[in-house]
């Protein structure tokens, strides 16, 4: 009786541990953990481009999704090399010929820091 209580517990503690992994592996992936630069940027992100932007498709909204633009060979729409220079130079002048509607120039809204934590944030994307 005893040793069979004893077994019993031994595979509770198995099966409670196999849960605890299971559950802690599978929140370990649905999250990406953002540096506070990037956490930054995200709160940016949904304050100034989130209107035209989809941060997690490639879809367009308004412009082209953000989705792995830093893991792309090129610019959604201009085809130019994915370079941090590239980008910060689409955000800081806009793009007055944007189809269907023009990007803004950014230049003069954000901060040096501001856009430095929004690149963070778009390369976690
Ligand atoms: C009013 C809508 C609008 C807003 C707001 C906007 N964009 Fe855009 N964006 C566009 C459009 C339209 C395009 C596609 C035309 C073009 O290339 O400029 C575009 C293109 C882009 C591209 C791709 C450029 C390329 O060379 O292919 C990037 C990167 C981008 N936007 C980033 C941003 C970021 C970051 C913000 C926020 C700071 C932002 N956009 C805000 C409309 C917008």
């Amino acid at each position: 009786m005893q040793g069979r209580s004893l077994k019993s517990t031994k595979w509770m503690f198995v099966l409670v541990f196999v849960l605890t992994l299971s559950a802690v592996t599978s929140w370990a992936k649905d999250k990406t953990v953002l540096t506070p630069a990037a956490k930054a940027g995200e709160k940016v992100f949904q304050q100034n481009c989130a209107l035209c932007h989809n941060a997690t498709s490639t879809s367009a909204k308004v412009g082209p999704g953000m989705k792995g633009l830093f893991k792309a060979k090129e610019l959604p729409t201009s085809h130019k090399p994915v370079t941090v220079d590239n980008v910060r130079d689409q955000i800081e002048k806009g793009n007055a010929a944007g189809k269907p509607l023009p990007m803004p120039p950014f230049a003069s809204k954000l901060s040096k820091a501001q856009m430095n934590d929004l690149i963070e944030y778009l390369k976690t994307l």
